[in-house]
């Protein structure tokens, strides 16, 4: 009988889960959550097994947040939350725009954004990395890519923080203001949507491949369209800019690696400043968690888990599985690569954006370092995200030389 008393709603959980996780760890087997009748596989192997083999054990068209899973929250119909084969025939769609080729097709104006977007900024001598920059280049490409207006970006970043917001002890995304949010985004995607039937000609990227697909000959109806672009929107736009702002703040901490970092920058290298990202992508990996259901009963590291049982895969918790890397605890950019990780997932669910997001991670870092050169942190304005679903820098305000 375990001792730990883990609730991922918990303030203790939601504000700093490392302690937690550490312990849980510990225990050498999966957790199991008498509450919610389900596990939090908080050791990397676990959640490594458990993904190789999801596709037979698991479903994931019970949801996959912790919310969906554990407390009923409605689950919308995409491929995130279809099972194989259907889930990889709908993702499939739109893979190649994800693939490193693809990607790299959108290089140079992520580089362009980010350079218009910086430079107003760099006037003030101070901003914050999460919202006045990289979230901005973030859901603006997103919304490129759906083909929505990118007038309409900044209120689509205000309301995606304001519905993954929670207030202190917040079960869920329930709060007025989550709801007010959601409502707004869904009103927004359901009159697009009437526009796209109306007028097909409007649709491009993502939403035309979706709007004209027939999987099994089935189409999307209205309402599955919208969940595609509101979903496709959030995924896009919400981990990347909480790994840049981490990266700042990591750098600050760790000053022998920023310098290291910056002295590179001023030779014209970029290799340090991408694995800055990537370690902080693995120190502060920003999705705290993902849910599945079991669908069959299954052994999994000496425990048996029952059919219809929730389980939290606590990435961030595998992410600083000390089996894997030595002092996880510290934030070291010269770490060796590890054969296997769980950065993006793994399986068939495994990020679909993961090239995409590395490389727009990697330019915002390097385009404000190479504008800025040395910075601050100003502490008193930076934050910490709450809550059970992200975890990471969602505020780290830095302060520099500011341009004439
Ligand atoms: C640093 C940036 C990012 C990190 C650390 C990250 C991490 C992850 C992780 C751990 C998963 C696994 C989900 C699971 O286990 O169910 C995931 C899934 C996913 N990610 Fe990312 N992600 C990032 C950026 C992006 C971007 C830019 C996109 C752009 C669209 C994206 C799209 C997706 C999608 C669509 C899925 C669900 C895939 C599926 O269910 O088939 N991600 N991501």
């Amino acid at each position: 009988m375990s001792t730990i008393d883990y609730d991922p709603y918990s303030h203790e959980a939601m504000k700093d889960p490392y302690p937690l996780y550490a312990a849980m760890r510990k225990e050498g087997k999966p957790h199991f959550m008498p509450k919610y009748n389900g596990w939090a596989l908080a050791r990397f192997q676990d959640i490594w097994d458990a993904s190789t083999k999801v596709d037979e054990n698991c479903t994931f068209t019970k949801g996959q947040t912790p919310g969906q899973v554990l407390l009923g929250e409605p689950v919308p119909s995409t491929f995130m939350t279809m099972d194989a084969p259907e889930h990889r025939k709908w993702r499939g769609l739109i893979r190649h725009e994800f693939t490193p080729e693809g990607v790299r097709e959108s290089e140079q104006r992520l580089r362009e954004l980010t350079r218009e977007l910086l430079a107003p900024l760099l006037k003030k001598g101070e901003f914050d990395v999460y919202s006045d920059l990289s979230n901005r280049v973030t859901c603006i490409n997103a919304g490129y890519n759906l083909g929505l207006p990118r007038e309409d970006a900044e209120k689509w970043r205000g309301l995606i923080d304001d519905m993954l917001h929670r207030e202190e002890g917040q079960v869920g995304g329930g709060s007025p203001r989550n709801q007010a949010a959601a409502g707004q985004l869904f009103g927004y995607f359901g009159q697009y949507v009437h526009e796209l039937r109306t007028n097909p000609a409007l649709a491009q990227r993502y939403t035309k491949i979706f709007l004209e697909a027939s999987v099994d000959g089935r189409t999307l109806t209205d309402e599955e369209m919208m969940f595609y672009l509101f979903s496709l929107l959030v995924v896009g736009s919400e981990t990347t800019p909480i790994t840049v702002a981490g990266t700042f703040w990591n750098l600050e901490h760790n000053p022998d690696q920023k310098a290291a970092v910056l002295k590179e920058m001023a030779a014209g290298k970029t290799d340090l400043a991408r694995k800055a990202f990537l370690e902080t992508a693995r120190y502060d990996q920003p999705t705290n968690m993902l849910a599945r259901v079991a669908k069959k009963d299954f052994e999994l590291n000496g425990v048996q888990v029952k059919a219809g049982q929730p389980l939290l895969f606590l990435y961030a918790s595998a992410e600083r599985d000390e089996s894997v890397y030595p002092n996880p605890d510290k934030f070291d950019m010269y770490r060796q690569p590890t054969e296997k990780s769980l950065m993006f997932g793994h399986g068939g669910h495994k990020c679909l954006g993961m090239h995409l997001g590395v490389m727009m991670g990697c330019i915002l870092v390097e385009e404000i370092l190479k504008a800025v050169g040395d910075y601050t942190v100003v502490e008193e304005k930076c934050e910490r995200l709450y809550g059970e679903h992200l975890s990471g820098w969602g505020k780290v305000t830095i302060k520099f030389k500011p341009h004439t």
